[in-house]
């Protein structure tokens, strides 16, 4: 009988799979990618929503979405969620880290720390599905990166440096893949008070600031207090559109101060 119902319930899924379009995101506990794998399944959606940690209770509990483990430095983790996950139409490269601080008081080790997960993790993730979306001819990529990218702003040097790689490595890898019918796409989220972003960095962000660099700090800290600031829902529906767009776009600006900021 368990038999026949596991049976039973791969048809299910393999139909499933069939009749909905399916996206894999990274970094859904909070923040961005938690809503972008609400407002994709909301529309109707097969969401893999994958977290270092998985937790059930985050997300509506449904037959087009499940969570999957998924640490995007650690390549047997990122193996094993793809052979879990099966087929996938869409990637949306979501999961990040902080950085805010001076360069000099900044470690290496730190740095390559924010690079294992903003640069070489996306990159990875990417060529992960690549020989599936290739051979498919279909599929797309989406990376989040920063409006940091689209202006530059001083005590962000090294996380902005770890997004416009990806800037640079998005828009060269979309011309690669497109003879083969395969998009790869640039989400750039403006600043979000309300996710874990902040909270997320702070032991690996503490005593990077010295004295000497306090006064240029305070004028941020004012500056991100501007009620022009981007949400969860902005970056959810930009990534949407994205994943959806057959224009030939590459970057999608979201939230307003984003979208201010590439105007
Ligand atoms: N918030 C902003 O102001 C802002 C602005 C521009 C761009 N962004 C970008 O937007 C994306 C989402 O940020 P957010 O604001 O939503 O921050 P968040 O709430 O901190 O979410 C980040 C997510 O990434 C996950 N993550 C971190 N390291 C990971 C790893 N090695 N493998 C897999 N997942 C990992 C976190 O998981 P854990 O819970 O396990 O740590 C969390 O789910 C990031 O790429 C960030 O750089 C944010």
């Amino acid at each position: 009988m368990a038999l026949i119902v596991g049976a039973m319930q791969t048809t299910q899924e393999l139909s499933m799979k069939t009749a909905f379009k399916t996206v894999l995101i990274t970094g859904c506990s909070s923040g961005y990618g938690l809503e972008t794998a609400r407002y994709f399944h909301e529309k109707g959606w097969m969401v893999i929503a994958t977290m270092r940690q998985p937790r059930e209770d985050l997300l509506p509990r449904s037959e087009r979405l499940r969570v999957l483990a998924l640490d995007v430095t650690r390549p047997e983790s990122i193996a094993a969620a793809l052979e879990a996950s099966g087929p996938i139409d869409v990637l949306v490269n979501n999961a990040g880290i902080g950085l805010f601080g001076a360069l000099e008081a900044t470690p290496l080790a730190t740095t390559r720390e924010v690079f294992e997960t903003n640069t070489f993790g996306v990159i990875a993730m990417t060529q992960a599905v690549v020989t599936q979306f290739r051979s498919r001819r279909a599929g797309t990529v989406i990376n989040v990166t920063s409006s940091a990218t689209l202006a530059p702003m001083p005590l962000v040097a090294v996380y902005t440096a770890s997004k416009q790689a990806i800037q640079g490595f998005t828009g060269s890898l979309a011309l690669e893949l497109e003879p083969f019918g395969v998009r790869a796409k640039l989400v750039e989220p403006g600043y979000a008070p309300s996710t874990q972003f902040t909270a997320n960095g702070q032991t690996r962000m503490a005593g990077l600031v010295p004295e000497a660099y306090v006064p240029q700090a305070q004028r941020i800290f004012a500056a991100l207090s501007s009620p022009m600031v981007t949400t969860e829902r902005d970056v959810a529906e930009a990534v949407w559109h994205a994943a959806n767009d057959e224009s030939g776009q590459l970057r999608f600006p979201a939230g307003a101060d984003a979208v201010a900021l590439a105007g």
